[in-house]
Order: structure tokens, then sequence, then C-alpha cells
């Protein structure tokens, strides 16, 4: 059987492409620290189904401490979505943990993957972050670079690590620069969480500035469909791929939708904008569409309905 390895499996992304990848037939190895820089106990829920399948093996640690030749063994493709997450986080005394868990676990993984010839795939989990305040918008990967966040220079350091192995060792490669992955199981550090966890709170919720600041939201099954293709695609290798949901929506609408879906008013609160936070966001997924074959399913409200449910299942309605 193949066996597939996913880094920051009991994180929000990593565990759905476990979920997947377990439901397609594949051995899954899936690694995490379960760190807290958000409750643990949301990654053991995660991973709790995961758990109950024998096809599915949980390495408990940090990537830095793993015994990585040996487990790599009869890995396929590894899928490195363990990161330190979170722009605002990444400021001050916080940086630390940006450095080690986004630029030194990437070097350790791609210096194990390099010692791997049997490794078909080595898909890295990026960030729209890296472009910062794009004056082209929507972004294609010909842009150039310049991060906002001391977040998005660590992501753009780790992509750049990439391209180094894949140059000089031939590691497999593909970095996925995802666009705002929203949905079930999404961490609680994020906006969609926290307004529907404040919705069924009835409080308030927290805008930073005017609430006219534009993204791209992809839904998480979409992610998950763009690392599949990532896996496979014959041309994907060496590649920086876009992968954003679709279109770009500014943020005050998409409170409008919320308030539709919960059948709730929201009391909007503006809070001075968040330093490290891009103004706009919005993907040009061409790149992605001609070699991955991708193309996000999900529309914004299917989404947006289906993290509702879930938020109501999380805090109880
Ligand atoms: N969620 C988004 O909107 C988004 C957008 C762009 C990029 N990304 C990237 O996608 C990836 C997944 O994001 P997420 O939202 O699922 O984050 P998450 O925080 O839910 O998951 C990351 C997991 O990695 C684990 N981890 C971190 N460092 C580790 C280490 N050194 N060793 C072992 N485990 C470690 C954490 O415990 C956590 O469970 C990250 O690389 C993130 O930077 C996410």
């Amino acid at each position: 059987m193949k066996t597939h390895l996913i880094t920051g499996v009991a994180g929000f992304i990593g565990s759905h492409l476990a979920q997947t990848l377990l439901e397609q037939g594949y051995a899954v190895i899936g690694v995490d620290e379960f760190n807290d820089y958000y409750d643990p106990q949301f990654k053991r829920q995660n991973v709790a189904a995961l758990l109950e399948q024998e096809n599915f093996q949980l390495i408990e640690g940090r990537i830095a401490d793993i015994n990585w030749l040996e487990l790599l063994q009869d890995v396929e493709v590894i899928y490195h979505q363990a990161a330190q997450a979170g722009v605002r986080a990444s400021w001050g005394d916080g940086f630390f943990a940006y450095t080690e868990r986004n630029v030194d676990a990437t070097q350790i993984l791609l210096e194990a993957a390099s010692n791997c010839t049997h490794l078909k795939r080595f898909v890295f989990a990026s960030s729209s972050s890296v472009y910062g305040n794009a004056e082209t918008l929507p972004t294609s990967e010909a842009i150039c670079p310049d991060p906002v966040s001391p977040y998005g220079i660590t992501k753009l350091a780790s992509e750049q690590l990439c391209r180094l192995y894949y140059q000089n060792f031939g590691v497999p490669i593909v970095a996925l620069r995802y666009f705002t992955v929203y949905g079930p199981r999404q961490r609680p550090d994020m906006a969609f969480h926290k307004f529907f966890k404040a919705i069924l709170h009835r409080e308030a919720i927290n805008i930073y500035g005017d609430g006219q600041q534009t993204r791209d939201f992809t839904f998480v099954r979409d992610a998950i469909a763009a690392n599949l293709a990532a896996a496979t695609a014959e041309k994907a290798p060496g590649e920086v791929l876009n992968i954003g949901g679709g279109s770009r929506v500014v943020l005050a609408e998409v409170i409008d939708a919320i308030e539709e879906i919960t059948q709730r008013l929201v009391q909007r609160r503006y809070v001075q904008k968040a330093m490290g936070d891009a103004r706009h966001t919005a993907a040009d997924i061409s790149k992605a569409r001609e070699i991955l074959g991708f193309q996000p399913q999900v529309s914004l409200r299917e989404g947006l309905t289906q993290q509702w449910q879930w938020i109501r299942q999380v805090y109880g309605s």
C-alpha cells in the first residue's frame, strides 16, 4: 500500500487531508507536536476519527526530534503542512516560534527528503502572505513576493529552501500558496471561526479596519483537492502555485452573507487594523488550473454554511 506522510496532521488542513487520503485507500503517517498555539483540544478532536482507522499512524512529536530516515523508508509523498501559522502573533517575542516551526522545520524535512530516492513528491503549504500588499490583483506567481508580516517572511524563506533543495538535490517539491482557507475545523484564531463563535454567543464581532478589505477565500475541500493533484501532476515539481477560492470578496459583504446564513443580526465593532494584514488578496489561479487541473468547487455561501454547522456542533447551538 502506498504511504503518504503529513506533517501538522492534527491541524485544520492536515486533518482534512489525512481523512481524504485514507478514504482514497492510502496508508497515512501523521506527525504533529500538538503545540498550544491554540487549544490542543481542537487538535485532539481533529485526529479522533483518524485514530480509529487501521491505516493511520500518528507520530506525536516535534519535527526536529524525529528520526526521518527511518520514518520515510516507505513514504512516497510528503505533505508538509506543519507550521506556526497566524500573521498577528508573528511580531515581537512570538517570532522565535515562526523561525523554528517554519524555517528550521522545513529545512530539516527537506534535508531528510534529499536522502530519499524513492520520494515522488514533497508538497509544501505556503501562503498568500508572501505577496504582502501586491499592487496587481488578482496576483499571479510572476509578481515579486513582498511580505508585510514576519510570518510571510518565514513562509517565503521556506519556499526558497524548497527551491534550493529542488535545484540542488532534485527533491520533487511543489509549493502551494493557499489564500485564506476556511471551513469546518478552521483554527480558532481565524476570522470566520471568531465571527461564527461570537454570533452564536450573541456577541459583537471585531472587524479590523473599515471592513472594505478584500480576500480570496478558499474552502478547505478545494485546498485538499489541490494537494492531491500536486502529489501526482507530472508538470508540478519545482513549481509554486496559487490556490485560491476563485473570487475576491469584500469582508463587509461576507458578513452580510453570514447574517443571512445564521439568520442573526451581527453587531459589528470596528477596531484598529492589525499590523501585518494585507489590505487585499486575490489569487490568479490560472497556473494551478493549467498544471494541476485545479478548479475550486465550493461556493463561499455553501462553505460558510458548512462552517456554521460545525461551529454549532463544537460550541453547542
Ligand atoms: N489556514 C489558512 O488559511 C492558511 C493560509 C495559508 C497558509 N497556510 C499554511 O497551511 C498550513 C496548515 O495551516 P493550518 O491552518 O491547518 O494550521 P494549524 O495550526 O491548524 O496546523 C498546523 C499544525 O502543525 C503542528 N506543528 C507546528 N509546528 C510543528 C513542528 N515543528 N513539529 C510538529 N508539528 C508541528 C501544530 O501543532 C498544528 O497542529 C500551515 O503551513 C500554514 O502556514 C494556512
